[in-house]
Order: C-alpha cells, then sequence, then structure tokens
C-alpha cells in the first residue's frame, strides 16, 4: 500500500507501523506520561495482539518503545491497566523500589493450559519505571467459572475509602460489568455485577470498563461515581462508542443515578462522544484526583481495518480532561482538551475574525487562514438563519470539505462528512453524526481541533463532543463560514494554525 504521510496526524498519537487499537493502562509517572496500547508488531491488521508502548512528557509528542508485552506462541495480549502500587502491596517490589503493576486480558492459544479463546485475567509488573515488564508467577490471577471467551479488559484503581484495590471487568457478551476486590493485586474476591442495563441488542458487546470518581460542578463534597464503557455495536454514530453512567459507588456495588429505559434507542444513553471515531477510552492513573485526563481510540470496529492510512493503521484522540457538570439539571461528563494542548495554542499567533457577519451563502475566509492542522475557537449568534456554520479542511470551490452545522429549526448539531476527501474505502464509513442540542437564543458555541485526518468538536461545556476521521486531500486546507436563509454573525472567531508542531 502506499504511503499516507498526509494523514498522519500531527497532534494524535500513532505508531510509526502497523495495527493499533485501545489505549492500554495509561498512566503518569515520575513526570512521564506512558501509554500502552492494543499492537500487532507485524502487520497493519488485527492479530498477534501485543502491549505496544510510547512515553511523553507533554501528551502532544511521543516517544515510539519496543513492544512491553509481546504476544507468543501460548497467549495473546488484550486490553488492560497500568498501575502504581507505591506501598508495595502486592510484595513484588521493595518499599524502597515499589513496583508498576499492568493487569490485562489473556487470551489463551491452542497450545496453552486452557481451551483456546479462553480469556482471563494476567499480571506483569515493572521495577524499572516501566521499562521492562516481568510476568507473575500465578499466571492467569484471575478467572471466570466456568471458564468465559468474554471475560476481559480489567480496570483498576486504589478505592481509598476501602483501603483496597478494586478491578471492573465486563463479560462482554452478556453484557455486564463485574467488580472485584484485592488487598494485593494478585487474589482477587467477587464484589458485584452491573448489567444489563439500558439498551441492549442482541450481540452488543460491552468492553473496556473504568470506575472513577468526579467531583460534581468542582465540589469535592458532592463526589460522584462515573461508569465508563465501550459499547459495539449499536452505538449513537453507529459501530462501537463509548458510554457513561453517573451514580454512587460504596465500595461493593455501582450505583446507576438514571437508567435509560429498557428497550429505549441508543441515544437514551450519555454518550461521551457522538461522532463515529471515538472508542474504548480509558482514564490515565496515577494523576492527581482533580485533573483526571481520558484518552481513546480514534477508530471504529465498523471500518478500523479498511481506513486507508498507511503504513500505520490506527490512533488515539487527544488526551481530553474530564469534568461533570450539571446541564440542564443532570450531571454530564464533560471533556475539554488537557492543558498541554491549550498552552500550545496560546503560545501560538491567532487569527480572529470577531464580529463577521455571512449573509445567506458561503463565506472562504481569506488565504492566509490555512493550514491542515488548526484550532477553531468560535461563537455565532444566528440572527434569523436556518442553518450556519463552517466547513473546515475545505478547497477554496467548496466542493470538498467537512461541514459542521448547526440547524436552527431541528435543534441539531451536525457534522457531515459525505464530502470530506475519501469516503468509499468502506460502506460503513458513516456520513452524518448529530446531536439534539437546543438552543432558544441561536447562539452556539464551538471548539473545533483539525487534524490531518480528523476532527474534534467540542460543544455545550465539553458535554457534547463529535470526533470523526477524515481522509482529505493535502490541499484542503480553508476555512469557509455559511449562513443560510438568513444572516449569522461569527461573534467570536479564533483560529489557530498548528502545522509545525
Ligand atoms: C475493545 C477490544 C477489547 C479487547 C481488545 C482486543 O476494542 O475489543 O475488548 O481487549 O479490543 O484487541
Amino acid at each position: 500500500q502506499v504511503a499516507t504521510p498526509q494523514w498522519r496526524p500531527l497532534l494524535h498519537y500513532t505508531p510509526q507501523r502497523n495495527w493499533m487499537n485501545d489505549p492500554n493502562g495509561p498512566f503518569f509517572y515520575k513526570g512521564v506520561y506512558h501509554l500502552f496500547y492494543q499492537y500487532n508488531p507485524v502487520a497493519s491488521e488485527w492479530g498477534n495482539m501485543s502491549w505496544g508502548y510510547a512515553t511523553s512528557t507533554d501528551l502532544l509528542h511521543w516517544h515510539e518503545h519496543d513492544v512491553a508485552l509481546p504476544s507468543n506462541e501460548t497467549k495473546d495480549i488484550f486490553s488492560g491497566t497500568v498501575v502504581a502500587d507505591p506501598h508495595n502491596t502486592s510484595g513484588l517490589g521493595t518499599a524502597n523500589n515499589p513496583p508498576l503493576v499492568a493487569l490485562y486480558t489473556s487470551v489463551f492459544k491452542k497450545n496453552a493450559s486452557r481451551e483456546p479463546g479462553v480469556q482471563a485475567q494476567s499480571l506483569a509488573y515493572s521495577l524499572d519505571n516501566g521499562q521492562t515488564w516481568k510476568p507473575y508467577k500465578k499466571d492467569p490471577v484471575l478467572t471466570l467459572s466456568p471458564d468465559s471467551l468474554h471475560f476481559r479488559d480489567p480496570g483498576v484503581f486504589w478505592y481509598a475509602p476501602g483501603g483496597y484495590w478494586v478491578m471492573a471487568t465486563v463479560v462482554a457478551n452478556a453484557p455486564v460489568v463485574k467488580l472485584y476486590k484485592s488487598a494485593n493485586l494478585t487474589d482477587w474476591t467477587f464484589l458485584s455485577d452491573f448489567g444489563p442495563a439500558g439498551f441492549i441488542r442482541p450481540g452488543m458487546l460491552w468492553e473496556m470498563p473504568s470506575l472513577f470518581p468526579l467531583p460534581l460542578d468542582g465540589n469535592p463534597a458532592q463526589q460522584k461515581w462515573v461508569l465508563m464503557l465501550g459499547i459495539n455495536p449499536w452505538s449513537i454514530a453507529g459501530g462501537s462508542g463509548s458510554i457513561y453512567f453517573v451514580g454512587s459507588f460504596d465500595g461493593t456495588a455501582f450505583h446507576p443515578d438514571r437508567l435509560p429505559p429498557d428497550g429505549s434507542d441508543p441515544a437514551a444513553y450519555d454518550w461521551l462522544d457522538h461522532g463515529a471515531d471515538h472508542y474504548a477510552a480509558i482514564p490515565f492513573a496515577g494523576l492527581p484526583e482533580n485533573t483526571p485526563v481520558t484518552i481513546g481510540w480514534m477508530s471504529n470496529w465498523d471500518y478500523a481495518s479498511q481506513v486507508p492510512t498507511s503504513p500505520w493503521k490506527g490512533q488515539m484522540t487527544l488526551p481530553m480532561t474530564m469534568t461533570l457538570r450539571t446541564i440542564d439539571g443532570t450531571p454530564q461528563l464533560c471533556l475539554t482538551p488537557e492543558s498541554h494542548y491549550t498552552a500550545l495554542v496560546a503560545a501560538r499567533p491567532t487569527l480572529s475574525f470577531d464580529g463577521l457577519q455571512v449573509f445567506s451563502g458561503d463565506h472562504l475566509l481569506p488565504d492566509r487562514v490555512h493550514g491542515q492542522v488548526l484550532d477553531i475557537d468560535m461563537s455565532m449568534h444566528m440572527q434569523n438563519a436556518d442553518r450556519a456554520g463552517i466547513v473546515v479542511r475545505a478547497t477554496p470551490d467548496g466542493h470538498t470539505g467537512t461541514n459542521i452545522a448547526y440547524d436552527m429549526k431541528k435543534h441539531m448539531l451536525t457534522v457531515d462528512r459525505s464530502r470530506s476527501g475519501l469516503t468509499d474505502f468502506s460502506p460503513k464509513f458513516s456520513h452524518e453524526h448529530i446531536v439534539n442540542m437546543p438552543s432558544q437564543t441561536g447562539d452556539i458555541s464551538l471548539h473545533v481541533i483539525v487534524d490531518r485526518n480528523s476532527i474534534e468538536i467540542l460543544s455545550r461545556n465539553g458535554s457534547v463532543v463529535i470526533t470523526d476521521l477524515i481522509f482529505p486531500p493535502a490541499r484542503a486546507d480553508r476555512v469557509i463560514a455559511f449562513s443560510e436563509n438568513g444572516m449569522t454573525e461569527f461573534r467570536h472567531m479564533k483560529i489557530t494554525p498548528l502545522d509545525s508542531n
């Protein structure tokens, strides 16, 4: 396949070559961000699942290392978590040199001690800050009885109020989240099940669960627990996507405040993202509790293997800070770009078009506003227009571009990538992603992050997010503001080119 450097993202992590899916065990330790991920060391398709590995000091520039946990003749290595064990509860390090502990899913192969395909949780540890890993002598450390082909994705955290570790896993096809506890990370006892709950369809999987506390509206006295997980298929944008439940955790069970009614449709869930390309999102371990950061896989199981990039396939979302805010009377999980990204944008020269008025039609922003990588921070006031918005990664004639529009009559924010560039590599590459977002006043604020092959759109304090891959021609580097059937004032429009990063 021909190399596609024009689609190698600048702001988002990609391995140099080969296949990547879920982030695994992201953690912050001694000033360094560590990121592992589902990786095929030898091919651009899913298989030989191993943990690839990269580190960064700013979550923007990554250094790729050798594979951390390779698959071998007896097992593949599926997703999981890494935690620091500062008090050496596992006994796998020493008081002076406490271990890092990885909990991951083993998928046993033919010549192993178990039936092929059986999934169970295993442990490896590192005594050199994550550079090398040793498998724990007892393998696996947690099995399901009877054996399951779908018992995976341990998300582990220290539960301070109880003084023990908690693991969330799934029986993906049940679909159910299972919680366990442990004093030492090696011996686990069952706590409780959550699910199936809400909108469930035959064949729907739950994957990649994570459970974490967040203060509501920044108030530490009002702590809530969030259970985030991946759904595949039947996501709001088709294929795979991430949802969350808000509730409480009593040390044994998770109690959601609210459940979507059974038999409803996917729109009843709370979606982390309404776009097509944000899956398997999990939080970084080791960060201060007041600045939790999540990262996800920026693709979709519906077409991930057909994505036309080479010599790599798969990329991560931008790391996002998570907050929980009351919006329209309910607590909602909100994403904002992590602070290193914000600082990068703030340090760059900005072009401002505050007060730009667009009467029915398209307004191509001047030539000096061009780039394949742009940060766009804008708010528009739709005076009497029916629809308005911007086209990014556009050609000057407007024939090619990704369209971001708000519809005043339908109260909907829409991303349309049908003319974004290459789209026909898979019939499942969905074209339109829509969020219901009522506005009485016609004032819409959007933060749009454009990279060489993606857009991330944030609105309503980050409670509305749309993340989509796009594959535009390199020359499509312009921005068009548009307004249909009336006037729109782009009251605030700040564009920061980020092409050299
Ligand atoms: C989610 C997932 C996980 C599994 C991994 C395998 O995308 O299916 O459930 O651990 O990918 O690569």
